[in-house]
């Protein structure tokens, strides 16, 4: 979602700027602008759409100055047009905002009876109008930010420039996450260090309800109590470079096939192969002592907690819940002592998903989180990080986030099981070695890219296609049609094959494409019989399985894509890659923006 950026520099920031925004596309925005100081006047330039069309505003009318904001929107109030496009300024202050301000309405309305004029429809202009009636009565910047602070209510990153002060940005975090990078002589507001990976490697985290002042020499940082408190300096490790698509057309590709390496060294940290046995980082607690396993995230991670519960409760015989974190808080879930909360996401920023682990961290529920990003809300939050090792994703689409999430999961569930008393020392060696086996079966899945390119065309004329799969295979049926849906724009529909007969049937005929995920197994008959019922249908079917279940059922089908036979432990880490590389290749084929979907932000911050 928004991304921020502020730089007090030592010569003209804007180019600067421009880089960090760039860097931070991903994110996902509609509309974007910078604004600097520049011979004492706030100078703003904004443009609707992509960067592209600000670098060409910007081109046509530049700017300059040694200190300035920029944003990336993704628009909530109001339509993503210019005038509601970010930096909001007075004439005393300009900022830029991530989150929403929940009682703008309030504050506006009060504003308006005060006779202050809006030129926006956002909820970010409120803030600007009460820091500046603060400093017009004479109150110092710091203050008046802290004074309007005290006002707000919902969840936001800010950062502030003021026209009095050249030498001093104001930041603050409550619920959206905002960094500060230290460089030499110069100093830094980003959205995440991979923004500002260029400029400098020393980041400090904000934490919740932090405040801070910036200069080019030195940083405040006040709590939520308004006490000043050091927050460490971090190397952050991000790479300048990580934004680089390589060879590939899109990060999305590259993503997809980084597979096989980031899923062995995700592996790696939870496999001991020596002694064959799994193991997960200490933790504060005993895992046997849970009777109930709860499971929450959002979208594709959510996908990877269905499949979650599939193994816990095969492997474990722990019973286990999964509900879609915006949902989690408002079902006023029964939570127990005896329960651990499980918590999926890639950014660890998603707003359900993190309201959903406070939710359970103030009714004492112990918590542990399948995270990708270390230095996330939700990493800081959890009592257990099991980190996935994923590397930055960077496409808007969730692939390689996915299966690394998916081989945690396994070990957790291998782990838990042991705990519990489940699996004998010859059960667990054969998981590891089924476990070991995922990338090199993965590498052999990817092997498919030009067939599965060949039959993209067919699928890309579709208004609907369905996805079909049963068992473990049903969420991989959702995220197949998840997949295409966000970047190819054609409704998909994932079922669980035996709910064919229950309604979706009615809309099989021989235009819509059915996606049929069935390796051989004890499931397969079955799956074969209800993709049978839709072929008498007219259905045209492209079947996902192994030698063995395309020789049994390929006949009759449009195409087949043939996986190697895999234990179904990692069944679901190989066929992830079809699924994702069809959606990928359907959009190639439409010509959407497969890394920047319409609509669609990464990094969901709002709820
Ligand atoms: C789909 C996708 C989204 C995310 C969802 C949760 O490709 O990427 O559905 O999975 O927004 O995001 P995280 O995992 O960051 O909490």
């Amino acid at each position: 979602m928004c991304g921020i950026i502020g730089i007090l520099g030592k010569d003209n920031v804007t180019n600067r700027l421009v880089e960090g925004l760039k860097r931070l596309e991903y994110r996902g925005y509609d509309s974007a602008g910078v604004a600097t100081l520049s011979e004492g006047r706030i100078e703003r330039r904004r443009a609707e759409g992509k960067l592209d069309n600000l670098v060409r505003v910007l081109a046509d009318d530049p700017v300059d100055g040694v200190t300035g904001i920029a944003h990336t929107r993704w628009a909530t109030h109001g339509a993503p047009t210019t005038d509601n496009a970010h930096p909001h300024a007075t004439e005393e202050v300009a900022l830029v905002h991530n989150g929403i301000i929940e009682n703008f309405k309030e504050l506006r309305d009060e504003l308006l009876a005060r006779g202050r004029a809006f030129e926006s429809e956002t909820d970010t202009e409120v803030v600007a109008h009460l820091i500046s009636e603060q400093i017009e009565t004479g109150v110092a910047p710091r203050d008046a930010v802290r004074k309007t602070l005290d006002r707000l209510h919902g969840a936001f990153a800010l950062a502030i420039m003021f026209k009095s002060d050249p030498d001093m940005l104001i930041g603050a975090r409550l619920g959206s996450p905002l960094v500060v990078g230290h460089g030499d002589g110069e100093s830094f507001f980003g959205s995440d260090a991979l923004a500002l990976a260029p400029f400098t490697q020393k980041i400090s985290y904000l934490e919740e309800g932090d405040m801070v002042v910036i200069t080019r020499n030195a940083t405040m940082i006040y709590d939520e109590n308004d006490e000043l408190i050091a927050r460490p300096v971090a190397l952050s490790g991000a790479s300048a470079a990580a934004n680089e698509k390589g060879n590939h057309a899109h990060f999305m590709q590259k993503e997809i096939f980084e597979q096989p390496i980031v899923v062995a060294q995700t592996l790696q940290s939870y496999l001991r192969p020596l002694e064959e046995q799994v193991a997960l980082p200490d933790m504060a607690f005993d895992l046997a002592g849970f009777d109930r396993i709860s499971i929450v995230a959002c979208g594709t991670s959510s996908y990877v907690a269905m499949i979650g519960k599939y193994w816990i409760e095969q492997f474990a015989r722990v019973p286990v819940e999964v509900d879609v974190a915006s949902e989690f808080r408002y079902r006023d879930p029964v939570l127990t002592e005896n329960q651990l909360a499980l918590f999926i996401s890639q950014s660890g920023e998603t707003a359900d998903t993190l309201a959903a682990l406070k939710h359970c961290k103030r009714a004492g529920v112990k918590t542990a989180g399948i995270i990708n990003v270390p230095t996330s809300s939700m990493a800081r939050e959890v009592d257990l990080l099991l980190s996935t090792h994923a590397g930055p994703e960077i496409g808007v689409a969730s692939t390689k986030a996915f299966t690394c999430q998916l081989a945690v999961m396994a070990a957790f569930a291998t782990n838990l099981a042991r705990a519990k008393g489940k699996l004998s020392p010859e059960e667990e060696r054969e998981i590891v070695r089924h476990l070991s086996e995922a990338p090199e079966a993965m590498n052999a899945a990817l092997g498919h890219d030009e067939d599965i390119a060949g039959m993209a065309g067919t699928i890309a004329e579709a208004r609907d296609v369905l996805y079909l799969g049963r068992g473990i295979d049903y969420p991989m049926a959702l995220e197949g049609a998840l997949k295409l849906k966000e970047i190819s724009y054609i409704h998909a529909e994932g079922y669980a094959s035996g709910e064919m007969k229950h309604g979706p049937i009615a809309l099989i005929d021989d235009a819509v494409p059915l996606i049929v995920i069935a390796p051989s197994g004890p499931l397969f008959e079955k799956t074969v019989s209800n993709m049978q019922e839709a072929q008498a249908r007219g259905a045209k079917v492209v079947l996902i399985s192994d030698a063995e279940g395309i020789g049994r059922a390929g006949q009759g089908t449009i195409a087949t894509i043939e996986m190697p036979k895999v234990h179904p432990l990692i069944a679901p880490l190989v066929y992830a890659i079809p699924v994702q590389l069809l959606a990928y290749h359907v959009a190639v084929a439409k010509g959407t923006d497969v890394d920047q979907p319409r609509n669609l932000a990464k990094s969901v911050t709002v709820e």
